[in-house]
C-alpha cells in the first residue's frame, strides 16, 4: 500500500481561497479547527465509523473551543458568532471525522441558535448553558415515520391541559437522539389549519413518557446517532412551547435554512478531504512507467473534483454571509446544500476512482468518505426538495406563482 501523508493541512491551507475571503476572525477560527480536526479526529474517526461510538470527550473539547454555542450569546455561554464561522467551523471538522461533524451541525443550527433566536430569557437560562458548554448535545425533532419531505403533514399532537402541554406521537431520524439531553419537538396543536396549527416545544429527553428507538444503523455518518423519538403522554410545563402557538412550522423551516448550511459545509469538508486523498494517491501510485496524476483521464477527474468544491464554497460562504447581514437566504441555503452535496457524491465517487482497489477497501479513507457524503443528499431535506424551494424562491423573484 501506498503511504498516504497522514495530513495535507499546510498545503490546503496555503492554496484555498480562503485567505483571501475570510475575515481574519475566521481564518483564525478555521485554523483552530483544523488543528482540532487533524490531532483530535483524524485517527479516532475510523473506529468511531466501525464502531458507532459518540465522541464524548472530543465533543467536551470542541464544547470547551466554543464550538457548541457558535451563534448564541455570550450571556448564555456561546460564541456569539454568526454562520460563516459555523461554515467554517463544520467544513474542518468534516474533513477528518463526517459523524462528529454531523452532531456539531445538528446542534449548532437545529437546537441552540433556534433557542438563542426565538426562546424567552426563561427558556435560554434553563436550555442553553449546559448544552453549550458540552455537558448535553440538543436535538431537533420534525420528521415522522410517515412524513418527512413533507414536513407539514406531522401527526404528532400537542394538547393544551391546565398548566401544561400533552405531547403524543414519534419523531424519526433524530440526530444525536441518543444522547440529546433536550429536543425541539414540532407537533400540531390544531388539526385543521395546516401549517398555521403547528407549534414548537422545549422537551427534556428524561420527561416521562419519552423514550428512544433504537439507534439506527447507518451507511455513513455513523459517530452520529439517529434514532426515533417516541412521546407517549408526555407533559411539559406551558411555558416550554417556544415562540407562540402556531408559529413551530416556520420556527422549523428558519432553523432547517440554517442547517443547509451547516450540512452543505459537511460536504465540502468531506469532498475536501477525498481530493486531499485523490491527489495524493495520483501523485505517488505509479502505472505506465509514472504517476496516474501525469494520465489525462485522473487530470480530468481531479479539474473537476477541486473546481466542484471551490465553487459550493463559495455559495455556501455566501449562503452564510448573507444570513449575518440580516438577509434572506432561503434560496441561497437551498442552493449551497444542493451544489455541495451533489459536489461531494461526485467527488467521493471519484477518489474511490483514482484509487482503484484501495478505495474499495478499509485501509484506506475513501471509503468512508463516499458513505459519510451520501447522506449531505438526503437530510434537512433531500435534493429533490431543494430543488423545489429553489424553484419556488426563483418564480417568487420573477413575480411568478409555481404552485
Ligand atoms: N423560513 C420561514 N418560513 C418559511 C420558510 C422558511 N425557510 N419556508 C416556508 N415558510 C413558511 C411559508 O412562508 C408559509 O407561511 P405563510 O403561509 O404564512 O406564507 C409556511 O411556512 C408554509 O410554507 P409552504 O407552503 O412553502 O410549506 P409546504 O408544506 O409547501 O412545504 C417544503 C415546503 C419546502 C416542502 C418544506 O416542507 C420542506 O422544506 N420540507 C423538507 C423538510 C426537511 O428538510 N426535513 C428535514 C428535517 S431535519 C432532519 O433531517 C433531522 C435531523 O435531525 C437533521
Amino acid at each position: 500500500m501506498l503511504n498516504i501523508r497522514p495530513q495535507l493541512r499546510k498545503l490546503c491551507f496555503a492554496r484555498s481561497i480562503s485567505s483571501f475571503i475570510l475575515p481574519e476572525a475566521h481564518q483564525k477560527l478555521k485554523k483552530i479547527c483544523c488543528d482540532f480536526s487533524e490531532t483530535k479526529l483524524r485517527t479516532i474517526a475510523a473506529k468511531l465509523d466501525k464502531e458507532q461510538l459518540f465522541p464524548s470527550n472530543q465533543i467536551k473539547e470542541l464544547a470547551n473551543l466554543g464550538l457548541l454555542g457558535i451563534l448564541v450569546d455570550k450571556n448564555y455561554g456561546g460564541s456569539e458568532a454568526d454562520a460563516l464561522a459555523l461554515s467554517v467551523a463544520v467544513e474542518e471538522i468534516a474533513k477528518c471525522c463526517g459523524g462528529t461533524a454531523s452532531i456539531v451541525s445538528i446542534h449548532n443550527a437545529l437546537y441552540a441558535d433556534i433557542i438563542n433566536r426565538i426562546g424567552t430569557p426563561q427558556q435560554k437560562e434553563v436550555f442553553l448553558p449546559n448544552f453549550v458548554n458540552g455537558n448535553n448535545v440538543g436535538c431537533f425533532a420534525l420528521s415522522e415515520p410517515g412524513s418527512g419531505s413533507d414536513a407539514v403533514n406531522m401527526q404528532t399532537t400537542a394538547i393544551h391541559d391546565g398548566n401544561e402541554w400533552v405531547l403524543n406521537g414519534t419523531k424519526a431520524w433524530v440526530t444525536n437522539g441518543i444522547e440529546g439531553g433536550a429536543i425541539i419537538v414540532i407537533a400540531r396543536t390544531n388539526k385543521i389549519i395546516g401549517h398555521k396549527g403547528v407549534s414548537a416545544f422545549l422537551v427534556p429527553t428524561l420527561t416521562p413518557g419519552l423514550t428512544r428507538g433504537k439507534r439506527d444503523d447507518k451507511l455513513g455518518i455513523r459517530a452520529a446517532s439517529t434514532c426515533n423519538i417516541i412521546l407517549e403522554n408526555v407533559r411539559v410545563p406551558y411555558e416550554n412551547l417556544l415562540g407562540n402557538v402556531g408559529e413551530g412550522f416556520k420556527i422549523a423551516m428558519s432553523g432547517i435554512d440554517v442547517a443547509r448550511i451547516g450540512i452543505a459545509s459537511q460536504a465540502i469538508g468531506i469532498s475536501q478531504a477525498a481530493l486531499n486523498c485523490a491527489v495524493e494517491y495520483a501523485g505517488q501510485r505509479k502505472a505506465f512507467g509514472n504517476p496516474i496524476i501525469k494520465l489525462s483521464a485522473v487530470q480530468q477527474r481531479l479539474a473537476k473534483m477541486v473546481t466542484k468544491i471551490e465553487a459550493a464554497r463559495l455559495l455556501t460562504w455566501k449562503a452564510a454571509i448573507l444570513k449575518d447581514n440580516g438577509h434572506s437566504f432561503t434560496k441561497a441555503a437551498s442552493m449551497a446544500k444542493l451544489a455541495a452535496s451533489k459536489a461531494a457524491t461526485y467527488i467521493t465517487h471519484n477518489c474511490i476512482q483514482i484509487l482503484g482497489g484501495m478505495g474499495y477497501v478499509s485501509d484506506m479513507p475513501a471509503e468512508r468518505y463516499y458513505r459519510d457524503a451520501r447522506i449531505t443528499e438526503i437530510y434537512a431535506g433531500p435534493t429533490d426538495i431543494q430543488y423545489f424551494v429553489i424553484a419556488d424562491n426563483l418564480a417568487k423573484e420573477y413575480g411568478l406563482k409555481i404552485r
